[in-house]
């Protein structure tokens, strides 16, 4: 997704951190955002004014007192032009301020002052993050309707280990892409799986297939588009993943599978991926030897239907289950067959027999399936096809679920 045209007003806090910030202004310039930002004195502490600048390509608010900038635009206005206020790092004593109210300098005046949402990525040392007095503080800001991105696990750079690190630069920047999103799909969660499975035969060898992704991906970010809170369930795809979703990397059928059941409650499930039917019954763990005269046989177990599990769930089946029919002959019948069988919604289906070029192109010629019919699609680029499909699920979906 774009931030094309979107002001974030960046509020950096006095922590170690705020080195962190200064990623986060490119990574969200990078996208079209601009950035406002805003130093606390303590900020200065830990990166100078004229880097945050320089990075923002805007001047530094850092007074509140500051008559220059009060005659050219107030505190009151600063804190009223942005899309989204971002607090990062939001440190303990940043957030103590901001749950009790204080308006002691500028930063905090912004935060008393504004009326567009706020989001603070926490970052502190981790008995700071567990004390109670924070946990309270934290509970009073997302009662009042404060997002919240992170803390991460992690080493911290006071030694120590546990919650506190901050979120990373484009943790953060997905996080704002995901407030400011706009579409008929705001509010929905969508899963969407995608790429081959690699099935293992030993530690080095696999069994895998054709699928890279790139349908899967162009699924995922046309949703995204439209709004949807996307959860991207993929195995070891060629394509690159896609921006802006919550991307969930798996490897085998079954661990697709247990992706697959961790994610949901959803309101809808594409699933684009080419599972593997089935999977080598006890992979060795270690390197299978070349013996002369002897070749492994390799017996196979079947691998869990996730479509068909999600179609055929009672309590907390999606709204809409889409699957996919990758076929090579009788595509319609088949399909349809598949539907029935399988007891999704929609399928879609296509035909890929190594002449279509197909599996692997940049191309998809798609037959929808439903209750209705076989719809056949015209022969359109993979991220068409994806558009297509999107805009069909915002459809029977039907507005914004916000
Ligand atoms: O049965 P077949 O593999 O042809 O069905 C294809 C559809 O089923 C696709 O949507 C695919 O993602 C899904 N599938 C699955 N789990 C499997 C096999 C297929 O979700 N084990």
């Amino acid at each position: 997704m774009t931030l094309a045209g979107k002001r974030i007003l960046l509020i950096i806090g006095g922590g170690i951190a705020a080195y962190k910030s200064l990623d986060l202004i490119r990574r969200l310039r990078e996208r079209g955002a601009s950035v406002s930002p805003v130093m606390t004195r303590a900020a200065e502490q830990f990166v100078t004014p004229l880097s945050v600048s320089a990075l923002a390509g805007e001047e530094v608010h850092r007074d509140l007192f500051d008559l220059t900038k009060e005659a050219e635009m107030g505190h009151i206005q600063l804190s009223r032009v942005a899309d989204l206020v971002v607090v990062a790092p939001a440190t303990a004593d940043l957030m103590a301020k901001m749950a009790a109210g204080q308006a002691s300098d500028l930063a905090t005046t912004l935060l008393m002052a504004t009326d567009t949402p706020v989001m603070i990525a926490p970052a502190m040392n981790v008995r700071m993050w567990d004390h109670p007095a924070t946990q309270r503080n934290l509970s009073t800001l997302t009662g009042d309707g404060i997002s919240v991105v992170g803390p991460n696990d992690g080493d911290m750079a006071c030694g120590e280990y546990g919650p506190g690190r901050m979120a990373e630069p484009l943790e953060i920047v997905a996080a704002v892409e995901r407030a400011l999103a706009s579409g008929p799909l705001v509010g929905r969660r969508i899963l969407v799986t995608s790429g081959p499975t690699h099935e293992p035969i030993d530690p080095v060898r696999y069994i895998a297939n054709r699928s890279s992704g790139a349908q899967g991906t162009a699924i995922a970010q046309a949703l995204r588009d439209l709004g949807a809170d996307v959860v991207f369930v993929t195995g070891p795809a060629d394509v690159a993943r896609p921006e802006g979703v919550e991307v969930i990397e798996v490897e085998s059928a079954q661990q697709m599978y247990d992706a697959v059941m961790g994610c949901l409650p959803v309101d809808v499930g594409v699933f684009a991926a080419a599972v593997a039917d089935w999977r080598v019954k006890s992979a060795s763990g270690s390197k299978i030897k070349k013996q002369a005269g002897a070749l492994p046989v390799l017996e196979f177990a079947e691998n869990p239907d996730i479509l068909a599990t999600v179609s055929q769930m009672g309590e907390g089946r999606p709204g809409l289950v889409v699957g996919f029919a990758a076929e090579t002959d009788d595509v319609v019948a088949h399909a349809t067959a598949k539907r029935a069988r399988k007891r999704c919604d929609w399928i879609v289906a296509n035909d890929v027999s190594p002449d279509t070029g197909i599996m692997g192109g940049s191309e998809n010629s798609v037959i929808l399936i439903s209750a209705a019919g076989a719809e056949h699609w015209p022969r359109a680029p993979k991220q068409e096809v994806a558009r297509k499909l999107a805009a069909r699920i915002a459809d029977a979906l039907g507005g914004d679920a916000r």
